[in-house]
């Protein structure tokens, strides 16, 4: 398994470029199956979970070309005949987000069976609320040997209020009220500006949607949606953790390609900590103020704080003034990281929800190991403000949503290198 070593002390000087966002390209991607007509979507990034996107939709049948060249990072899907409607357990089990074909599947093809994705390191990440929308719209959804199976004659356009705000569970019912017969109004929405991407893309291949981005949106069911090519969003999250990048490491940054209106929450909280912030139309510049003042966080469904950003600011808050506290509202489970931070010298102390980071200390470098996505970045930005070298395993989970992490580092002057499993060379 693939390790980073990271030698930490060097302020990042310079620009990078963000990517396109994984949490919109994926329901993206699972929105061609809606049509039998050719999706092309622009600024896909080259990250582990799309190519697993890209074998779950081809095993169902589906044509997919997925192209990283230079002027590319662009997918050609083409749904034409789902030949076997089936999302596989051994597919489901290393990508959740795989829930996302079901609601696509079973408008499209009136069937669907998909393995029920498992917990991962962060919470139990039910999918209750996807089953529950779709029996609303007239599904009968069984379950057997780990797997969901959907059925329906056709969909029909309902009232769906979320018990709980999901991203998801939005964007899996959005794309299936799309083929829908009659109305569907869906109330207590997710915000985020993944699902608005996703009603671009549904909105050019032709569907009806009003209200997107809001928490109430209305959906006129059509009986056919044609092919689009769309360009997908840049990645909010990859541009955030860059930012930290600049601000931890006392540098002088640009973050470029980026939308600051994605981010408002995080760039508060940043100039509130005295960080300092340059926000241009597509990019951000940051360079540290000095000192680094703690500055409490709470993590909120979007437009607030967003709970993929917590870890990141877990480690900033480290190197602040004071007693940082963060408050975790979205997963049960997402403070992994913080046994890594405490073993780099960090003093963090956890209570249920809630972690106090007493800060500034001083971080050593240490090996660690990377248990999620997320934690995975917060322990690099740790690193990068640690005295010696730190060596991290199982980067394989920062893999799956940050392209080229360790090259974007070191183009602006991180001491960062992959370093394949030493027993893989004998
Ligand atoms: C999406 O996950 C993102 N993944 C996550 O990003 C992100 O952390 C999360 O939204 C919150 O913003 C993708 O978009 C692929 P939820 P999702 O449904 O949709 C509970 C990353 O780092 N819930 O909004 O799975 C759930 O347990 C990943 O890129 C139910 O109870 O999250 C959680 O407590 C990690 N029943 C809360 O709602 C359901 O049916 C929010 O989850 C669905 C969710």
């Amino acid at each position: 398994m693939d390790k980073f070593v990271v030698r930490g002390g060097n302020p990042l000087l310079g620009s990078i470029k963000v990517s396109g966002a994984k949490n919109s390209a994926l329901p993206c991607m699972a929105a061609a199956i809606l049509t039998e007509d050719e999706v092309v979507l622009e600024n896909i990034p080259q990250v582990r979970d799309i190519e697993t996107e890209r074998r779950l939709l081809a095993s169902m049948g589906a044509e997919v070309e997925l192209g990283y060249g230079r002027a590319q990072h662009r997918t050609r899907i083409k749904c034409g005949v789902l030949s076997d409607p089936v999302a596989k357990y051994e597919i489901v089990k290393t990508m959740r987000a795989s829930s996302l074909v079901l609601g696509p599947l079973i408008a499209r093809t009136g069937i669907a069976r998909v393995a029920m994705p498992g917990g991962c390191a962060i919470g139990g990440r039910p999918i209750d609320l996807h089953i529950k929308g779709l029996e609303a719209m007239g599904a009968t959804i069984t379950q057997e040997h780990g797997y969901l199976e959907a059925r329906t004659n056709r969909l029909r356009g309902a009232h769906i209020v979320f018990d709980k705000i999901t991203v998801t569970g939005t964007e899996d019912l959005l794309m299936a009220a799309t083929l829908a017969e009659g109305e569907t109004v869906f109330e207590n929405c997710a915000r985020e500006p993944e699902v608005t991407d996703l009603a671009a893309l549904l909105t050019a291949m032709g569907a009806e949607i009003e209200g997107a981005g809001t928490s109430t949106m209305h959906v006129q069911g059509v009986t056919k949606l044609h092919g689009a090519r769309h360009r997908i969003n840049p990645d909010r999250i990859e541009a955030g953790t860059f930012l930290l990048a600049g601000a931890i490491t006392g540098g002088d940054l640009n973050v470029d390609g980026l939308n600051p209106a994605h981010l408002g929450s995080l760039l508060g909280k940043l100039e509130q900590a005295g960080v300092r912030l340059d926000i241009g139309t597509d990019c951000v510049r940051v360079r540290s103020g000095g000192s680094l003042q703690a500055t409490d966080i709470s993590t909120e469904e979007y437009p607030g704080f967003p709970t993929d950003m917590q870890a990141q600011f877990m480690a900033l808050a480290t190197q602040a003034q004071g007693t940082t506290t963060v408050t975790e509202n979205i997963f049960e489970n997402r403070f992994m990281h913080v046994g890594e931070l405490n073993r780099m010298g960090a003093h963090i102390a956890v209570n249920g929800r809630t972690a106090t980071i007493r800060g500034k200390s001083e971080l050593q470098s240490a090996a660690v190991m990377c248990s999620d996505l997320r934690a995975s970045a917060s322990l690099v930005l740790a690193a990068l403000v640690a005295d010696g070298e730190t060596i991290l395993d199982r980067v394989y989970h920062l893999d799956r949503g940050y392209e080229r992490f360790e090259e974007k580092l070191r183009s602006v002057g991180a001491q960062i290198r992959r370093m394949g499993d030493v027993f893989a060379k004998k």
